[in-house]
């Protein structure tokens, strides 16, 4: 059995504003990892373009994006010099050892991907083949490093799973014990951020309602102003986790608080419960302000001198190809590739 180096990757898409959700599911746990780890985090830009150009926004706003997400990785504190931090397309070797992958994933896998019946929608003979084939290029993102843990939230647990159904058949069909069988990371009180708006519905950037999330760029009073507003029943605050079953929004805002606090729901039950929900709203808000605004304004900051974020990706890019090339000359060995 071949012992694996420990090696962390994840990534985000660049395709419209980052929120707490993306923030509390899987950056803060980015973040810890990096002093622990050796970590890469990417801004995935192909997998952005899988979705029809009106999502994206096309090129110039592709670019923007890609900027953005990277700073916001920095703002959140991601340390370039501790973290590998790089953007997708510029190491070509997550595309290649991905069509390799696609000649491993069987179509019944790919059919049972829920994300792509989400995305799809209705109209699924009209979704691109990039879309239906994306979990197999996240799957390349992933094991061209040979990593063995992804910090990611809740929602892309399917994908992992996936992620590891063909690094196995690929290590048996080929007789090697070449890929990791990767573990999902997906720790905390926040896994699965829900909408303000509805606390049935995850926090997306794709709710049409800009009331359901808070953005990473929101000021402070849009931040104070959607968490007022959000969603709550008649109740009060239970002072156990137990009281919270049924109630998905006041589960989800206490799941947020605990997040941001970096503390257990029990903890933060004991200190609320009993009292109402509007003297909790206001404390929450007051955390949310202090924990993103800085982000926001760093985020700012970093954008102001964009020069400095393209310098980052290049380096990351260089650092990041170093591991894979030799990885993706393995893998053509193994396939038989002269
Ligand atoms: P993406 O861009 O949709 O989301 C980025 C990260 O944010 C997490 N997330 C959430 N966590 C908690 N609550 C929410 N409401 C919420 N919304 C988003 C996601 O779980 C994710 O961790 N397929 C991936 C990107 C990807 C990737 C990879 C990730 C491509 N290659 C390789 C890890 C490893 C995606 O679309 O994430």
């Amino acid at each position: 059995m071949v012992t694996f180096t420990p090696r962390v990757l994840s990534g985000m898409q660049p395709t419209g504003n980052l929120h707490l959700g993306n923030y509390l599911g899987a950056m803060v746990n980015w973040v810890k990892m990096q002093d622990t780890h050796e970590t890469l985090y990417c801004v995935v830009d192909m997998h952005a373009i899988t979705q029809p150009t009106s999502v994206w926004g096309g090129p110039t706003a592709l670019r923007k994006s890609t900027l953005e997400v990277a700073a916001a990785y920095m703002a959140a504190g991601i340390d370039p010099k501790k973290s590998i931090l790089f953007n997708q397309s510029r190491v070509p070797e997550h595309a290649e050892l991905a069509w390799i992958f696609n000649c491993i994933a069987r179509l019944g896998w790919l059919n049972r991907m829920t994300q792509f019946k989400e995305k799809a929608g209705k109209d699924r003979e009209n979704a691109s083949v990039g879309l239906y084939a994306y979990p197999v290029l996240m799957a390349a993102d992933i094991l061209i490093y040979r990593a063995t843990q992804v910090p990611v939230g809740e929602d892309q647990k399917q994908h992992l799973e996936l992620c590891r159904d063909i690094a196995i058949k690929f290590n048996n069909d080929f007789g090697v014990d070449f890929f990791p069988i990767t573990e999902p990371v997906i720790m905390g009180p926040a896994t699965r951020v829900m909408s303000l708006r509805d606390g049935t519905k995850k926090m997306s950037k794709s709710d049409p309602s800009d009331l359901s999330r808070i953005n990473l760029t929101d000021s402070a009073d849009d931040i104070a102003k959607k968490i007022r507003k959000a969603k709550t029943d008649a109740d009060g605050l239970p002072s156990e986790k137990a009281g919270l079953a049924g109630r998905p929004e006041a589960e989800n805002l206490v799941g947020i608080y605990a997040a941001l606090a970096d503390r257990t729901t029990e903890v933060v039950l004991t200190e609320f419960g009993g009292g109402q929900f509007s003297a909790f709203k206001n404390a929450l808000a007051e955390l949310a302000v202090a924990k993103i605004s800085p982000i926001n304004t760093k985020m700012n900051q970093l954008l102001a001198e964009v020069g400095y974020v393209e310098q980052v990706l290049t380096e990351g890019s260089t650092r990041a190809s170093a591991i894979a090339a030799p990885i993706m000359k393995d893998v053509k060995k193994i396939v038989g590739f002269v």
